[in-house]
């Protein structure tokens, strides 16, 4: 069963209000799936000033900051929580560089964002923040920890 790799690693993946609206939840999770990943926590939220405040602690000083706040409580974001080997790293590269115009075609930005102001998508940058972000947008019980539980379907 385990080929020595750590396949229990998590990273936080939200998507942004502009992701919401523009229907791509969908889409997005689709290709997490795709890609075998394993979804251990989700949800919807109207994110408060205050849990923004915490998320994005290091940014506070940038010129950007108050438009990064407006921007995010536009409108509801899909917050998940994905597993798997080297998830972090993986989601970094499906998702794209952080300015749209910069990521490359195939990634979530490069297929469907422009400007940096609504760039559709977040991802945890080390295992670091993955841990600090989980604990911070997921109570302990909102993450499930299951496993392959039906033998008459393919695991
Ligand atoms: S920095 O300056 O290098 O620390 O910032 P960076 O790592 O590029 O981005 C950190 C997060 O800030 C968001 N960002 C912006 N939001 C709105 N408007 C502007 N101009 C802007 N510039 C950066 C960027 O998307 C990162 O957020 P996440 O949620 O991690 O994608």
């Amino acid at each position: 069963k385990s080929c020595g790799t750590d396949v229990r690693e998590r990273t936080l993946i939200a998507v942004k209000p502009d992701g919401v609206q523009r229907r791509l939840v969908g889409q997005i999770m689709q290709r997490f799936e795709q890609r075998g990943f394993k979804l251990v926590g989700l949800k919807m939220m109207q994110v408060s000033d205050d849990l923004l405040s915490q998320h994005y602690s290091e940014l506070r000083t940038k010129p950007f900051y108050p438009r990064l706040l407006h921007y995010m409580t536009m409108g509801p974001v899909v917050v998940m929580v994905w597993e798997g080997h080297k998830v972090i790293q993986v989601s970094r590269t499906m998702v794209g560089h952080t300015n749209p115009a910069e990521a490359q075609a195939g990634t979530v930005r490069g297929d469907f964002s422009f400007h940096v102001s609504r760039n559709v998508v977040h991802a945890s940058d080390s295992p670091e923040g993955a841990q600090r972000e989980i604990q911070l947008w997921f109570q302990k019980k909102e993450l499930l920890n299951w496993d392959c539980f039906d033998q008459t379907i393919t695991c």
